[in-house]
């Protein structure tokens, strides 16, 4: 399985997801990284696990179909079986969409339902569990539709909430399990154990 990213950040579910397969936890290929943002540190990271990388933005392509239609473009050609969302704060294209229906998938820092949908991404999502006062929270991976978050969910894993937890703190007991949780997914997907 040929593995398409798209990232807009660090890149740590990236990282973590090409090394489980040079370790061979995660049977796939990661072949190519897309990033709307040239300086992000996910860009960075695949040049440095040789994956062929590609800034394609509204400053490379000021029409927004035409974006769609070039990030759609490098996937087909270089083909790719699926794309892992990974930190890509861009809404996706229809013809993306299209041509990758159920084959898009995507990491949200909750459990969801709870806290998804426009507006709630990196610490809004954190603060929102922590001010509704939630026990739990976690990570979700999810099919990628036309609407934010709304996807069929494949997978979730928790983490405990505790009284003395800030933003912060429990941001990086969400990340740490995102890590596990992300390759995990992939390869019950490669294996059929989950399928699309
Ligand atoms: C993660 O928290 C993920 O759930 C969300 O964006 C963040 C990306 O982090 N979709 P990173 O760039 O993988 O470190």
């Amino acid at each position: 399985m040929r593995l398409g990213f798209m990232a807009s950040g660090r890149g740590s579910n990236a990282k973590a997801i090409i090394e489980a397969c040079g370790s061979g936890t995660l049977a796939a290929t990661p072949v190519l990284l897309i990033s709307n943002n040239l300086n992000s540190g996910a860009l960075n990271l695949a040049k440095e696990y040789n994956l062929q990388t590609f800034h394609l933005s509204g400053q490379t392509h000021p029409d927004s179909d035409e974006l769609d239609s070039a990030i759609t473009q490098t996937m087909i050609d270089n083909k790719i079986d699926l794309i892992v969302l990974a930190g890509y704060m861009k809404k996706i294209g229809g013809q993306l969409l299209s041509n990758y229906k159920d084959r898009i998938v995507n990491i949200h820092p909750s459990l969801l339902p709870a806290h998804g949908g426009q507006g709630m991404y990196g610490m809004n999502v954190h603060r929102a569990v922590i001010e509704s006062g939630e026990k739990i929270s976690g990570a979700t991976i999810h099919l990628v539709n036309e609407d934010y978050d709304q996807g069929r969910i494949l997978g979730q894993k928790t983490v405990q909430v505790s009284k003395q937890d800030t933003v912060e703190s429990l941001a990086e007991k969400v990340i740490k399990v995102e890590h596990q949780l992300y390759p995990e997914t992939l390869q019950k997907i490669i294996s059929g154990e989950i399928s699309l």
